[in-house]
């Protein structure tokens, strides 16, 4: 049973998956395993391609469903000669409410660096949207020994960004690049490890604001982990990339979350 009072977030990334009109059945199939699992302790998010959000959007609102709209990235800048870029008013006139930031796939692949991100994160947040910052150690460095110092870099370099005051507006993502996507998860020990030290720069940075952050874990999170991984005291819900791809896992995971978090009643 999770021992915090923050509301779990289960967000799926689907990454560079589903055209919009495979998205709209996704969204659809997932709308109906929705209608039979209490989910109303937990909030859901989901980041679609780009070319995806207006089909999404539409019906998500059509059908007034429970789930927040998020995009995988966006640009630190307004608007100009950067061809391929989106910018957050973009996102925002599209119902998104979270961006990711940061994500590992961003940082190794496409060049993201701690000040990026930050600067990506300021302007999302200057927009009225939630960045979900990802931070996460490579195999090397885990088998270095430096995770922590990694942790430590990435979420100050992040905080950077962060005005003070809008810590609350601001959700971490742990994510082991080791983990994704390979299968292996984290265990729960090492997770909140990880959370924790990452809450502890929180706190040093923003002193009791910290403690409002919601910090979720990603990698390889599936239906038969999750219960587990988000009974730890400092992982907050999960960023889940190939287990959201499917309706029935993804609904499976949600409901093992809004499990761990109690009754209503209770
Ligand atoms: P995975 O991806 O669940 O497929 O490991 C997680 C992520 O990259 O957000």
């Amino acid at each position: 049973m999770a021992t915090n009072s923050r509301r779990p977030i289960v967000a799926g990334n689907w990454k560079m998956n589903l055209d919009h009109v495979e998205a709209i059945h996704l969204v659809q199939q997932l709308a109906l395993g929705l209608r039979s699992i209490d989910h109303s302790r937990t909030d859901i998010q989901i980041y679609p391609p780009f070319t995806d959000l207006r089909s999404v959007e539409g019906i998500i609102g059509a059908d007034n469903l429970p789930i927040e709209l998020g995009a995988q990235h966006c640009s630190a800048l307004e608007s100009g000669a950067y061809t391929g870029e989106v910018s957050v008013s973009m996102l925002a006139r599209l119902s998104v409410t979270s961006v990711l930031v940061g994500h590992s796939e961003r940082r190794q692949l496409y060049g993201m660096t701690d000040e990026i991100v930050a600067a990506t994160s300021t302007s999302v947040l200057a927009g009225g949207l939630h960045p979900t910052i990802c931070v996460g150690e490579t195999e090397e460095e885990r088998e270095a020994g430096i995770t922590s110092e990694v942790l430590t870099r990435q979420v100050r370099g992040a905080l950077a960004g962060v005005p003070k005051g809008s810590e609350g507006s601001v959700v971490f993502a742990y994510e082991p690049v080791w983990a994704i996507g390979t299968g292996v998860a984290a265990t729960t020990q090492d997770a909140q490890g990880a959370c924790a030290h990452i809450r502890s720069v929180l706190t040093e940075e923003r002193g009791g604001a910290a403690s409002g952050i919601r910090i979720l874990y990603g990698g390889s999170a599936k239906p038969d982990n999750a219960g587990e991984l988000v009974a730890e005291k400092d992982v907050d819900g999960l960023l889940v990339g190939g287990a959201s791809l499917d309706a029935a896992s993804f609904a499976a995971i949600i409901e093992a979350v809004s499990a761990c978090y109690g009754s209503p009643s209770a």
